[in-house]
């Protein structure tokens, strides 16, 4: 596994290329088994090359920048076991030479759920990915489906501005008890660890409430509701459409049920992509390209 800090050095991936796709699995470090799901899934479809950077442009002033774990021997560690070409760990200075001035302005798929609450969250994301998608050069890149609206957002850059890359989305990674894997868990006490589940607790009982034919989005949105009591303080409960993340007036077809809630000092978020139909209510598909 070659470990890449510069632009310069990228040249090291060339030999790479000539193997098959590249595929990139772009991530903030601090590594867990959802991250580790994705390079797996990566490593079915060529060489893989891991990012790791903590992108500071898609945090607010007041948020966890500062505070967010840097653990580049322990993720490096974590990745031995797994078919990794490389890990692209740039500093600061190396993804953004000449500062801020040019920034990727999202689309309307950012407007609602984190958009909303994050001011300026999805133009750091989608730049530090356009960036990233310029120096290595994927011909796929793989983002977790526990990001839905990252994912959906990502996917309108690649075809606004006919990037060559394939953006695949992978299933969120659970604990056994529900909890959806996140770096912010390691924020969380025991206490707000239990707390914590809420959000999934939530989520099943929105799918529940569906499966037994309610299609009102605001009886769901309560139920869910419902739910989260434990939470410190409840940022969203939404239904929307996918991929447009539209409202709507009545709950049919593919659908994302999202939720984001304060647990002591993390923010969290989780959410199902779920397919409703006249006949029941099943997994959705979240990007067309599944294969
Ligand atoms: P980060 O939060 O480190 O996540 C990196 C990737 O791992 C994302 O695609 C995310 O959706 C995925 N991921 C996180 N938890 C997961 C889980 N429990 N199951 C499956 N996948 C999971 O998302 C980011 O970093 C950044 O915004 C980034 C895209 C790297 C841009 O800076």
């Amino acid at each position: 596994m070659e470990l890449i800090r510069s632009r310069q050095e990228l040249s090291r991936l060339d030999p790479w290329r000539r193997r098959g796709p590249l595929v990139l699995v772009p991530t903030m470090g601090a590594l867990h088994a959802g991250h580790l799901s994705l390079v797996e899934i990566a490593s079915r479809h060529g060489p893989v090359v891991v990012s790791i950077f903590v992108n500071p442009t898609q945090f607010a002033v007041g948020e966890d920048y500062e505070a967010y774990p840097h653990d580049l021997q322990g993720d490096l560690a974590a990745l031995a076991p797994y078919e990794v070409a490389a890990v692209f760990a740039p500093a600061v200075d190396q993804l953004y030479p000449g500062g801020t001035g040019v920034m990727v302005q999202p689309g309307p798929r950012a407007g609602p759920l984190c958009g909303a609450h994050r001011p300026g969250h999805f133009a750091g994301v989608l730049t530090v990915v356009a960036k990233l998608f310029h120096l290595v050069r994927p011909e796929v890149a793989i983002f977790g489906r526990k990001d839905a609206q990252q994912c959906l957002v990502i996917d309108e850059m690649v075809r606004d501005l006919n990037f060559a890359v394939r953006v695949i989305d992978a299933a969120t990674v659970r604990d056994t008890d529900g909890l959806a894997m996140s770096s912010r868990n390691r924020y969380l006490a025991p206490d707000q660890r239990q707390k914590a589940l809420c959000l999934w607790r939530g989520l099943t009982a929105g799918r529940e409430l569906l499966t037994r034919g309610e299609r009102d989005p605001e009886a769901v949105v309560a139920a869910v509701t419902t739910e989260l009591a434990p939470a410190d303080a409840v940022d969203y409960v939404e239904l929307r459409t996918v991929p447009e993340l539209n409202p709507m007036p009545q709950v049919q077809g593919r659908v994302l049920l999202a939720v984001a809630a304060r647990v002591g000092p993390a923010r969290l978020i989780d959410n199902l992509v779920l397919e409703v139909g006249d006949s029941g209510v099943s997994e959705g598909v979240l990007l067309e390209d599944q294969s």
